[in-house]
Parts: C-alpha cells; sequence; structure tokens
C-alpha cells in the first residue's frame, strides 16, 4: 500500500529539540528507518515535514488524487490548534492515524486536546521514536482487515 507520512512544525529540530522529550534521533534517522521498515512489509512510504499549515492541507488535499491508502501524522503543536487540518483531513476522507512523540496526555493542559483525534482510526504517543512504527505497524493491519 502506499502510505503518506506527515510531520508538522518543528520536527525538523528533532534531536536538537527538547532531546528529554522528543529523543535524540533526527527526523531524517526516523525517516529513513520507517521507510525501511515500510517496505519489508510491503508498503511504500512517502514523506513531507512542513512548518506551514498551509503546506501540510494542501498535501492532504493530494491524497485525494496520488493513490494514498493511509495518512501517518505527527501534527506536532497543529494537533492542539488546527480545525483546518481537521477540515482537510475529514474533507479527503483518507484514514489516518495520529502519532506523538511525546505522551501528550502527560504534560501540559493545552495539550490535552487534539483536533484531530475524533475523526482518526486510532492514535499514538509516548513512545518516542517507536511511535512512528507502531503507527506503521497499526496501518499495515488497518489496511489488511480494513477495521482497527
Ligand atoms: C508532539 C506533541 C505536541 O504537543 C508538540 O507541540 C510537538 C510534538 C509530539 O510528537 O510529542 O511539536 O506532536
Amino acid at each position: 500500500a502506499s502510505l503518506l507520512l506527515l510531520n508538522g512544525p518543528n520536527l525538523n529540530l528533532l534531536g536538537v529539540r527538547e532531546p528529554e522529550l522528543y529523543g535524540a534521533s533526527t527526523l531524517s534517522d526516523i525517516v529513513a528507518q520507517l521507510s525501511a521498515d515500510a517496505s519489508t512489509l510491503g508498503h511504500t512510504l512517502v514523506h513531507l515535514q512542513s512548518n506551514h499549515e498551509g503546506v501540510l492541507i494542501d498535501r492532504i488535499h493530494q491524497s485525494l488524487t496520488d493513490g494514498t491508502d493511509m495518512i501517518l501524522i505527527n501534527p506536532g503543536a497543529f494537533t492542539h490548534t488546527s480545525i483546518a487540518i481537521r477540515d482537510a483531513l475529514a474533507g479527503v476522507k483518507t484514514p489516518f492515524i495520529e502519532l506523538h512523540l511525546s505522551n501528550v496526555h502527560a504534560r501540559e493542559d493545552f495539550r490535552q486536546h487534539s483536533y484531530l483525534s475524533s475523526i482518526a482510526v486510532g492514535v499514538i504517543a509516548g513512545f518516542g521514536q517507536t511511535s512512528y512504527l507502531l503507527a506503521l505497524t497499526a496501518a499495515s493491519e488497518y489496511l489488511t482487515n480494513k477495521t482497527p
């Protein structure tokens, strides 16, 4: 299947940014590992990171016509602010998994609410780089069974 990995704002700084929260791996480490894991499972993984809400929205819209079967998204802080990203995901109806490196539920109050969770297939948070692998595994199962 064709999987789209989206990473939102500040995730380009992984490895440098608050490593006690987000780990020591860089985004390119994570994406390289995940692409390898995806191909082992027989999937292709395309990746986009952007610090710009509109760029993420445009890429979500492209999933309507580019054959994307499922989206894995770490929306960064847009999780907690972006009705527009929610509307884009709801509009294209491409099933998606929301994922986070940190356990957002163990953090500040303003991270407790996600605009995306209620329309996601599922949510994974708190496992660092492994959150990405768990999301890939879950996507692979979901696409086989068509149910979470
Ligand atoms: C994050 C959690 C968000 O609250 C935060 O704004 C991020 C990263 C995570 O992966 O843990 O940028 O999505």
